[in-house]
């Protein structure tokens, strides 16, 4: 089966055409210019330009294949969560070119798509596994029973940990978006330097929360500012990485734990951090757990896992009607 996915839920235009599981093209036009001045993603400008990329995105990602949408059996879009108006976009073409070339449609939950990405790499993990999803709009763990049924376990109560470090990043004057500007600074500093606060919340929680590490890291900036001191900001940007990957990491074992599932796999923008990748799978490593990441290109949002996502839905309940609409809160209950 030939799939097009397209993505829109953000600030990133995505397509890709699948063979099955192989990838034969996957396309990404990027928004981070237009946003960076403001730091951080402005919805408006974020459809906008969507409306200017998902043409060429789309005929791209068809050309880099060498198909034509005649050879397509199924087109497949994200419907939620995200931003309205960026969803539309990506929603509203796929659905268009469903219906004038006669090509069965499928909308898929963006998290659906994170969660089933590692099934774009080889060696594939086995069900039942603990999903961590960790992006710059949400955080969660989920229980992946197959391919189509997720239980969410736990999720973030404030901040997603992308989300955290982008303030973070914007507040330190870092480029958006700032996980990897953080993180690429953090290979200087000492990440024992601040003890910045881990929220583990109540006893057995598999919630996150990320606000008040965030404040944290600003007050002890500010704090540094007012005493006329410099602020060592590859030390600030390194004990904040770290505080984020000790709580990412104990949570996803915990679950993993509680749940008796000997299989963890991580996806999400924020999935790239080289130090989570590490400090996760030595923790798997010690705990005798299978650990799988995808490569980064498959981390971040992009449409070959969404064009995956759908194909997984569709061969088990069919077409998506044309009359349905786009939404902002995941439904992956
Ligand atoms: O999944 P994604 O591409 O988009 C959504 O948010 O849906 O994730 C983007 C997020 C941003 O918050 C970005 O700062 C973060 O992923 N990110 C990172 C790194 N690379 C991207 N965070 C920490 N370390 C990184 N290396």
């Amino acid at each position: 089966m030939k799939i097009l996915g397209i993505e829109s839920s953000c600030d990133d235009t995505a397509a890709a055409v699948l063979d099955d599981e192989l990838v034969l093209s996957n396309v990404l036009s990027s928004q981070d210019e237009i946003h960076t001045r403001f730091g951080g993603v402005v919805p408006e400008l974020a459809s906008r330009q969507h409306m200017q990329s998902i043409q060429p995105v789309v005929m791209d990602a068809l050309a880099r294949a060498n198909l034509n949408l005649i050879d397509i059996d199924l087109i497949v879009a994200t419907q939620g969560p995200g931003l309205i108006g960026s969803l539309l976009v990506g929603f509203s073409f796929a659905k268009a070119l469903s219906c004038v070339n006669k090509i069965p449609f499928v909308g898929v939950d963006h998290m659906a798509g994170h969660i089933l990405s590692i099934f774009l790499e080889d060696p594939t993990p086995s069900f039942p596994y603990i999903a961590t999803v960790v992006s710059g709009g949400t955080s969660s763990i989920y229980l992946a029973e197959n391919h189509t049924t997720f239980k969410l376990l736990g999720r973030t109560r404030d901040d997603a940990a992308g989300e955290a470090f982008d303030k973070v990043a914007k507040f330190l004057h870092l480029p958006y978006p700032g996980g990897v500007h953080i993180s690429n600074a953090a290979l200087s500093g000492d990440p024992d330097a601040f003890k910045f606060p881990r929220a583990w919340l109540e006893k057995g929680s598999l919630d996150f929360s990320f606000s008040g590490l965030k404040t944290s890291v600003m007050n002890h900036c500010n704090q540094q500012i007012q005493q006329d001191k410099d602020l060592h900001i590859q030390n600030i940007c390194a004990s904040f990485q770290e505080a984020v990957v000790d709580v990412l990491t104990e949570k996803t074992i915990l679950a993993a734990k509680k749940h008796g599932i000997n299989t963890i796999v991580l996806g999400g923008g924020v999935s790239s951090n080289q130090s989570l990748r590490e400090k996760l799978k030595k923790k798997c490593d010690t705990e005798n757990i299978s650990f799988f990441v995808p490569r980064p290109a498959y981390c971040t949002d992009n449409g070959a896992m969404i064009a995956l996502a759908g194909s997984y839905k569709f061969k088990e309940t069919g077409e998506t009607s044309l009359e349905q609409d786009v939404y902002s809160r995941s439904q992956l209950s």
